[in-house]
C-alpha cells in the first residue's frame, strides 16, 4: 500500500529538508505504511544511472541490511545517497579505498588492522588526558564572558579534535589544518561554506599528503600512535599506501563532525529539558551518552547496493538498486523503544543505531565518542551547570549528517 502521508517528490535526503528538522514524522508515516519505500531522484547527476533509492525506515530492516554485507554492498558508495553538482564519478572512484566503502573479505583485512589502533586499552590511555582536555575546554568557554558564545566551535568541536588528533599523532600546531580539512570535505552542500567540488577533493588530497608524510616520519622514528601501527602492517605488506591515506583522511571526518553534532545536539536536548539536565548533574547516569547518540542521530542515514535480486519489507529489490538504511528513524521506533520521542537519559536498555546497524562497518570510534561525550557533559555540569539556550541552533545544509553550525548559549 503506497503511503498517503507523503508527498509527491519527497526525498529524504533532499538537503533543504534537513537544513530545517529532520523528517521525523515522514519517517513515522513510512515505518507504518511502507517501511520499505522506493523515493525517486529526478536529474540524479554524476553519470550514475540512479534514479531513486529504497528508504529504510523500520529498525529491524535497517539492521537486517546492515548485517547482510553479501546482499547489501558498501562498495558502491556508502555516504552519498544523493549526488549534487560537486560530486563527480571520479571522487566516487577514489572513495573505494576508505574503509566504509569496502565489502569483505577486503573489508575484514582492513579493519583488523586498523582496530588495533582503537583497543579499550588504547582508548583506556587517552581518558586522563581528554579529562584534563574536556576540563580546559569549558573554563576556557567561561573565559569569553559575554552576554553569550557560540557552543558548537568553543565547546563541541574542540574535544573530538583533540581526541582524534592524540589517536592520530597530530601535533598541536597542525591540529586547526585537520579541523578545517574535515568541515571542506564534508560541508559541500552547504552554501555558507561555499565548498565546491575542487576544494573538497583538494582537502582530501591534502589530508592525505600530510598522512603520507607523518608515515615517512614514523618510519624513521615510531611512536604510540595509530599512524605508527598502520606504517607497521604497510611494512608488513598488509596494508598499502592508499587505504592507508584514506584511513587517515576517514578518521579526521568520522571522528570529528560526528561527536561534534552528537555533543551540540545533546546540549540542545538538556537545555530544553531541563528536568533531564537537573537529573544528570545530579545522578550522572552512564546510560546517558548513548541516549544522547540516539536522540541527535548525527548520521541520519548511510547506503548500500544490492548485489542480487532480493526481498525486504514485501519489496523486490533488484540488483544493482541503492537501499538507503535511515538511523534516524530506526532510533525513533516504537517497536523498539518505549516513548521513542522522549529524551531520556536513564534509558536502558538501549539498542539504537546510531553508531551503525550492528554489521561489518559498526563505528570503529563508538567508545572513544562515548568517553568523550561523558567527558564534555560531566565537565559542563561541574563548571557550568546553568547555561541558558540564547537562540535556536542554526544547522548544517547536508543530505545526511544532522549538523548544527551554531548554538548560541549564555551562562545564567
Ligand atoms: C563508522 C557513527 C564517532 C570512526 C560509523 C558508522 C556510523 C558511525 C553510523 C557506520 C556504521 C555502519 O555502516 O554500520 C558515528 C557517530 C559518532 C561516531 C554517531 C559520534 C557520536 C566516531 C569516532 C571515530 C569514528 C570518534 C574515530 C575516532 C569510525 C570509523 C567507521 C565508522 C573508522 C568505519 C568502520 C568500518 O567501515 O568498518 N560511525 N561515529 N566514529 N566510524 Fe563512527
Amino acid at each position: 500500500m503506497p503511503c498517503p502521508a507523503l508527498p509527491d517528490g519527497f526525498d529524504f535526503t533532499d538537503p533543504d529538508l534537513l537544513q530545517h528538522h529532520v523528517p521525523l514524522p515522514e519517517f513515522a508515516a513510512l515505518r507504518q505504511a511502507e517501511p520499505v519505500r522506493w523515493i525517486p531522484q529526478a536529474g540524479n547527476a554524476a553519470g550514475f544511472q540512479d534514479d531513486g533509492y529504497w528508504a529504510v525506515t523500520r529498525h529491524a530492516d535497517v539492521r537486517y541490511v546492515s548485517t547482510h554485507p553479501e546482499i547489501f554492498s558498501s562498495y558502491l558508495n556508502t555516504a552519498i545517497i544523493r549526488f549534487n553538482e560537486h560530486i563527480e564519478r571520479a571522487s566516487i572512484d577514489a572513495q573505494r579505498f576508505i574503509l566504509l566503502n569496502m565489502d569483505p573479505p577486503e573489508h575484514t583485512r582492513v579493519r583488523q588492522i586498523v582496530q588495533r589502533g582503537f583497543t579499550p586499552r588504547a582508548i583506556r590511555g587517552l581518558e586522563e588526558r581528554l579529562r584534563a582536555r574536556a576540563t580546559a575546554i569549558v573554563a576556557a568557554a567561561r573565559e569569553q564572558g559575554g552576554d553569550s558564545f557560540d557552543f558548537v566551535t568553543s565547546v563541541a568541536s574542540e574535544l573530538p579534535l583533540q581526541a582524534i588528533a592524540e589517536l592520530i599523532g597530530v601535533p598541536q600546531d597542525d591540529r586547526a589544518k585537520i579541523f578545517e580539512w574535515s568541515n571542506k570535505m564534508i560541508a559541500y552542500d552547504d552554501p555558507e561554506y561555499a565548498i565546491t567540488a575542487e576544494v573538497g577533493q583538494q582537502s582530501a588530497a591534502e589530508v592525505i599528503a600530510y598522512a603520507m608524510n607523518m608515515a615517512a616520519e614514523r618510519k624513521r622514528c615510531p611512536a604510540h600512535d595509530i599512524v605508527s601501527t598502520l606504517v607497521a602492517a604497510e611494512d608488513e605488506g598488509n596494508l598499502n599506501s592508499d587505504e592507508f591515506g584514506f584511513f587517515v583522511l576517514m578518521l579526521a571526518v568520522a571522528g570529528n563532525e560526528t561527536t561534534r553534532n552528537a555533543t551540540t545536539h545533546g546540549m540542545h536536548a538538556f537545555l530544553t529539558h531541563p528536568e533531564q539536565w537537573e537529573l544528570y548533574k545530579r545522578e550522572r547516569p552512564a546510560t546517558a551518552a548513548e541516549e544522547i547518540v540516539r536522540w541527535a542521530t548525527p548520521v541520519v542515514a548511510f547506503q548500500r547496493t544490492a548485489t542480487q535480486d532480493t526481498e525486504l519489507g514485501g519489496k523486490l529489490i533488484r540488483k544493482g538498486d541503492r537501499v538507503g538504511i535511515f538511523y534516524a528513524s530506526a532510533n525513533r521506533d516504537p517497536e523498539v523503544f518505549d516513548a521513542p520521542d522522549s529524551f531520556d537519559v536513564t534509558r536502558d536498555p538501549n539498542p539504537h543505531l546510531g553508531f551503525g546497524g550492528g554489521g561489518p562497518h559498526f563505528c570503529l570510534g563508538k567508545s572513544l565518542a562515548v568517553l568523550e561525550i561523558n567527558l564534555i557533559f560531566n565537565a559542563i555540569a561541574d563548571a557550568m551547570p546553568d547555561l541558558r539556550l540564547v537562540e535556536d541552533p542554526r544547522r548544517l545544509r547536508s543530505a545526511w549528517i544532522n549538523g548544527v553550525k551554531e548554538l548560541r548559549v549564555s551562562e545564567e
